[in-house]
């Protein structure tokens, strides 16, 4: 009993708001989840002044709470609260925290602000080593990223980083112009992403808007990504990953890769883009991986797609290479096979619709693509497909693909 009272007027301390059965504490409805404003840790929201503090203060108080409700971080509405790069990190005590995003959170707009011990951080705002984290609202994370997009400016610190971070959900936040990508995805297990509007200029270069690395069991649905680089990158490392019902464009489409640089031993398998939609981008559904490299892309599907005006629809790049690296010719690859490619119409505006690029001696199999038609932009202009190496099949197939059977 005493504790009880103690515990309460901890909350009372903490807290104006008492959030009462929110669906998140799934344990028990009756349990008064305790609330922590970032307002009472003296945070201002103004947008000028460095609320990194406050916000660290809160976050420790709710990662401090030992119950079996969830504790609740509030980032309250009408507010814009200046974050220089911080980093939230776990375990705590409950097993899931929430932390409802209403207001805006805005980057400094001075690289300077990064740089910790001569060394730039990697991140903005991180979050490591919580299970059962739950963030949501229609509050807006912006990266401030046109300082870092610059030719020679090293581009360092993605937005949104989670790290160990297992029973991930993340939704409905829109998140602007980050300074590399805008969410990344680090060895996290059982993820759900939804409901999501990322946005960055087309020429916004690495602005990434979901990038997943050595993590598995993803979801990521229902959301808006038109950014300066992949709308989702699915690396090395990572396995049953589903993406469906997403809007990506501009950007260069849905990646898997790229993997095997520097001669890395890298794979992915148990993909699945489903229902979704590109609309102007560099590329729309790619797996690229490096000459050198080892490991695998498997079990990888991509249907019910819908293209408008996208320059290379379909690419598998076995040759991938961009400058940095040095792409000298290499007999070990990354093996390629069981990617299918099934209800995939609309435009490109290249002639190329279609590209399999695939090693001599590692090569692609167990390529299908199904109910294809990719025509030109260009009213009456054909589109071809080129094709090396790759093995399998193409059953109703504009443009045929001649190399698979
Ligand atoms: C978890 O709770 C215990 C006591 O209840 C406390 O000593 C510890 O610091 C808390 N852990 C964190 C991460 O705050
Ligand atoms: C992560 O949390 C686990 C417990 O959940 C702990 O054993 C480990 O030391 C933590 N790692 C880091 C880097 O904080
Ligand atoms: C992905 O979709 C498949 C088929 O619908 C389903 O069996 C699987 O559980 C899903 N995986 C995830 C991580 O959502
Ligand atoms: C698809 O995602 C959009 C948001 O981008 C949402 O409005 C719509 O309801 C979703 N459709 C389905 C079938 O879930
Ligand atoms: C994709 O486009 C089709 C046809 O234009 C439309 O019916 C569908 O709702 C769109 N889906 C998304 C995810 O935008
Ligand atoms: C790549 O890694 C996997 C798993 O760790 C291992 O089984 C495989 O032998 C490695 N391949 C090479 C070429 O090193
Ligand atoms: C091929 O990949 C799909 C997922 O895209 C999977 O369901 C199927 O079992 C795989 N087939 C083989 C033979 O591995
Ligand atoms: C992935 O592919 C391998 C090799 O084809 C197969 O053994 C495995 O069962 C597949 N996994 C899934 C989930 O389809
Ligand atoms: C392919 O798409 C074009 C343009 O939308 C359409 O005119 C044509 O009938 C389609 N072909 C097939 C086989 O669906
Ligand atoms: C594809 O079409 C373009 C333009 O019509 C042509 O230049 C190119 O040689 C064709 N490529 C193949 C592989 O047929």
């Amino acid at each position: 009993m005493q504790d009880l009272i103690s515990l309460i007027l901890l909350f009372y301390k903490a807290s104006t708001i008492w959030n009462i059965g929110s669906d998140v504490g799934k344990t028990d409805p009756t349990i008064v989840n305790p609330t922590f404003n970032v307002l009472d840790y003296k945070a201002i929201g103004d947008g000028i002044k460095d609320d990194s503090n406050a916000f660290m203060e809160a976050w420790e108080a709710v990662c401090r709470v030992d119950t079996s409700a969830t504790p609740t971080l509030i980032i309250p509405s009408g507010k814009t609260f200046l974050l220089k790069p911080i980093e939230f990190h776990g375990p705590c005590n409950a097993s899931n925290i929430y932390v409802q995003v209403l207001g805006n959170i805005v980057a400094p707009n001075d690289i300077s602000e990064y740089i910790k011990d001569d060394e730039i951080d990697d991140k903005w705002l991180g979050f490591s080593n919580i299970t059962g984290l739950v963030i949501d609202g229609f509050g807006l994370i912006n990266g401030q990223g046109s300082i870092w997009w610059a030719p020679n400016t090293c581009k360092n610190a993605k937005a949104l980083r989670f790290h160990k971070c297992n029973g991930l959900r993340l939704s409905g936040l829109r998140h602007v112009n980050s300074q590399k990508n805008h969410i990344s995805i680090f060895q996290c297990n059982d993820v759900i992403i939804s409901g999501l509007h990322i946005t960055a200029p087309e020429e916004s270069p690495n602005t990434d808007g979901i990038d997943i690395s050595q993590s598995s069991h993803i979801q990521i649905k229902d959301s808006f990504i038109g950014t300066g680089d992949d709308c989702v990158a699915i690396n090395g490392g990572s396995s049953f990953i589903n993406i469906t019902n997403i809007t990506c464009g501009p950007g260069h489409g849905i990646s898997v890769g790229s993997l095997g640089a520097d001669g890395n031993n890298e794979s992915v398998e148990g993909v699945n883009v489903q229902n979704c939609n590109f609309s102007r981008t560099t590329n729309g559904l790619r797996i690229k991986t490096w000459q050198g490299g080892s490991g695998f892309a498997r079990n990888i599907s991509f249907q019910q797609i819908n293209l408008k005006a996208v320059a290379n629809p379909i690419i598998i790049d076995q040759f991938y290479c961009n400058s940095g690296h040095g792409c000298k010719i290499q007999a070990s690859a990354v093996k390629v096979s069981n990617v299918t490619f099934k209800g995939v119409q609309g435009t490109s505006i290249t002639d190329k619709a279609i590209q399999l690029s695939c090693s001599k001696t590692v090569g692609c199999s167990d390529i299908l693509l199904n109910q294809i038609n990719i025509t030109s932009t260009v009213g009456g202009k054909k589109t071809n497909s080129s094709c090396s190496n790759a093995q399998g099949k193409c059953i109703n197939c504009y443009p045929p693909v001649t190399c698979l059977e």
